[in-house]
C-alpha cells in the first residue's frame, strides 16, 4: 500500500495534525509557514537558529515537540540550505529527508509546508507530484522474504497532506498521477527485489495477470514455450533452454482510447536470473543479477499506472520473461539463432542474453502497429560505466522522441541522458557466419546493445532505455528503486492529456 495523499489548506499553526513540517534556509531565513509558527510561538525557531541547534544543511531535520501557540503536538524542521541555490534537485532531497524523518516518529499522518516553497521554474503541480513520490519511495519497505514480524505497537506513517488548496484542479490532479505513479514504482521495486527462486517467469506472469484481473479494460495472454515456437522466436527461446523455469511471453492490452488508435507499446527485458550462461559471470555480484527483470517490472509499473489513471490511450505491454542458465541442454557461443524476424544471429557470448529475448519481443510487439515502441532493459555494464548510476541510457534515432522523453525524466527526478545510435556503430556488429552477431567488442558497448536492437526495429518510432545503473541500489541491501516507472508513466500521462 502506498501512502494516502491529500492537500491541506490549514495554516501551519493551526493544522489539526501529529505534526508540521516546515523548512528553513540557512542563514536564518524562514519559509512563510516557518516564520508564521516562529510567530505564534513567540520566536521559538530563531531562537533554535540562534542557538545553532536548528537544521540548516539541505535535508537535514529536527523535530520540536510541544511548542506553545501550534496546534499540532510536533513542529518537523528540515533544512533547505542557501535560499539562493534552492532548486529541484533540492526539493526533492528536502522532501526525501523530511519523509525518511517522518518515517520514524510515532505518527500516523503528517501536514508537509514544503510544498510552499518557491522551486525556479516549477510549479505547483510538480511540486506536489515531486514531494508525493519522494515520500513514498521512503516509506518503502521491503519485509516479503523475512520472518513475519509481529504487528508494530507504535503508529506508522500512513497519510501525508501537503499545503495546497484543496480546490485546485491541476494540483488535485498531480496528486493523484502522483498516487498512480507510486504505486507502479511501488510494483516495480516489489517484483524487483523478490529472489529469482520466486520471482520466475512464471510468477512474472502470474503478476501480469493480477493486474488484468483487477482492473476493467485490461486483457492478457501469455504465450508458452510452444506457442512461441510456432511464431518462430528461435532467439529468445534459445536464451531459455538452459532454464528448468520455462520462458513466458506476456501481453498486456489496455484500450483506453480510440478503437482505431494505435497503441504505444512497452517492452521490457525480464531475465528473472542471469547468470550469463555458458559465458558464465565471474560468483561476486552476480547475486545482483536477480534484478535483470527490471525493465520486465518497470514496464509493468508503467502500465499498472497508466491503467490507474485510466489515461485515454491505447497501450500494449510486452515482456519477454526468461531465466539464463547454464545446463547440458543451455545455449552455446557460436550457436546460430533464428530469431522471429528472419534474421540470424551468431551467438559470440550468452551473457549478452537480453538483446536476444528483447529482439523477438520487439518484433513481435510490432503486430500491434504500434506509434511508438520504448524498451527498458538492465541491458549492458557498459552503460553504468558510462553514466553510472544516476542517468539512464536513452538511445533513439528520433529527436522528438528523445526530446519528450528527456524531459518526462527531468520532470520526475526520473532522469536518462542521450547516447548516439549512429550507423557508424553497426559494422562492430557484423558477423561471418550469420545476419548479426551478439556482442559489438569492447568500445561503446551500450550502444552496440541499441544498435543490435535498432535492427529488430522496422520503420516504427522506437527508444530504447539502459537502466542497468539506475534500476536498483548497488550494495549488499541495496534495493530496487522503480524506475523507469516515474518516466515511462509520466511519458504516457503527457500523451493522453
Ligand atoms: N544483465 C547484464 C547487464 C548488466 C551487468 C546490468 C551489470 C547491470 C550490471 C547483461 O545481460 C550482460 O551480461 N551484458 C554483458 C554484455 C556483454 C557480454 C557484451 C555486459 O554488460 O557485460
Ligand atoms: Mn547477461
Ligand atoms: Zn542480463
Amino acid at each position: 500500500m502506498t501512502l494516502k495523499f491529500t492537500l491541506a489548506a490549514d495554516a501551519p499553526e493551526a493544522a489539526p495534525t501529529p505534526c508540521v513540517v516546515v523548512g528553513i534556509y540557512e542563514d536564518r531565513v524562514l519559509t512563510p509557514a516557518a516564520a508564521r509558527i516562529d510567530e505564534r510561538a513567540g520566536g521559538a525557531i530563531k531562537r533554535l537558529i540562534e542557538s545553532g541547534d536548528a537544521p540548516a544543511k539541505i535535508g537535514s531535520t529536527t523535530v520540536l515537540f510541544g511548542v506553545a501557540g501550534v496546534t499540532a503536538p510536533r513542529v518537523a524542521l528540515v533544512g533547505l540550505g542557501e535560499q539562493k541555490k534552492f532548486d529541484a534537485a533540492a526539493f526533492h532531497r528536502a522532501a526525501s529527508e523530511s519523509a525518511r524523518m517522518l518515517k520514524g516518529l510515532p505518527i500516523e499522518s503528517a501536514v508537509s509546508y514544503l510544498t510552499e516553497i518557491d522551486v525556479p521554474g516549477r510549479d505547483a503541480a510538480w511540486k506536489v507530484r515531486t514531494a508525493a513520490l519522494a515520500a513514498d519511495a521512503q516509506a518503502y519497505r521491503y519485509t516479503a522474504t523475512f520472518k513475519p514480524k509481529e504487528k508494530p505497537k507504535t503508529p506508522q506513517l500512513d497519510a501525508i497532506a501537503f499545503a495546497g488548496a484543496a480546490g485546485d484542479r491541476t494540483t488535485q490532479r498531480a496528486l493523484t498521477e502522483a498516487a498512480a505513479i507510486a504505486n507502479g514504482v511501488r510494483f516495480a521495486r516489489e517484483l524487483g527485489n523478490l529472489p529469482p527462486n520466486i520471482c520466475n517467469p512464471a510468477y512474472i506472469a502470474a503478476q501480469a495477470k493480477k493486474i488484468a484481473d483487477g482492473h476493467d479494460g485490461v486483457t492478457i495472454q501469455v504465450l508458452e514455450r510452444d506457442e512461441m515456437q510456432k511464431l518462430g522466436m528461435g532467439s529468445l527461446l534459445g536464451v531459455s533452454q538452459g532454464s528448468a523455469n520455462p520462458p513466458k511471453l506476456i501481453v498486456l492490452r489496455w484500450q483506453g482510447g480510440g478503437e482505431k488508435a494505435k497503441p504505444y507499446a512497452l517492452v521490457g527485458k525480464g531475465i528473472t536470473f542471469d547468470t550469463g550462461g555458458i559465458s558464465l559471470k565471474p560468483g561476486a555480484g552476480m547475486e545482483e543479477m536477480k534484478f535483470d527483470m527490471c525493465g520486465a517490472a518497470g514496464v509493468l509499473g508503467a502500465f499498472l499506472a497508466a491503467v490507474e489513471l485510466k489515461l485515454a490511450l491505447n497501450l500494449v505491454c510486452v515482456v519477454p520473461a526468461v531465466e539464463n542458465m547454464p545446463d547440458g541442454n543451455a545455449y552455446r557461443p557460436s550457436d546460430i539463432l533464428t530469431s522471429m524476424s528472419g534474421l540470424t544471429i551468431e551467438v559470440l557470448n550468452t551473457d549478452a542474453e537480453g538483446r536476444l529475448i528483447l529482439c523477438d519481443a520487439l518484433t513481435y510487439a510490432q503486430k500491434f502497429e504500434p506509434q511508438v515502441i520504448i524498451d527498458a532493459a538492465t541491458l549492458t555494464g557498459a552503460c553504468v560505466v558510462a553514466l553510472g548510476k544516476h542517468a539512464s541510457g536513452l538511445m533513439t534515432k528520433d529527436d522528438e522522441l528523445a526530446d519528450q522523453l528527456l524531459k518526462c525524466g527531468n520532470d520526475t527526478m526520473d532522469r536518462a541522458w542521450r547516447l548516439p545510435l549512429w550507423d557508424d556503430y553497426q559494422q562492430q556488429l557484423e558477423s561471418g557466419f550469420a545476419d548479426v552477431a551478439n556482442i559489438g567488442g569492447k568500445y561503446a558497448g551500450a550502444i552496440t546493445a541499441g544498435c543490435f536492437l535498432s535492427r529488430f526495429v522496422n520503420g516504427t518510432r522506437w527508444a530504447h532505455l539502459d537502466i542497468a545503473g539506475t534500476a536498483w541500489e548497488e550494495g549488499r541491501k541495496g534495493l530496487a528503486t522503480g524506475r523507469p516507472v516515474p518516466l515511462l508513466a509520466q511519458y504516457l500521462i503527457d500523451r493522453s492529456a
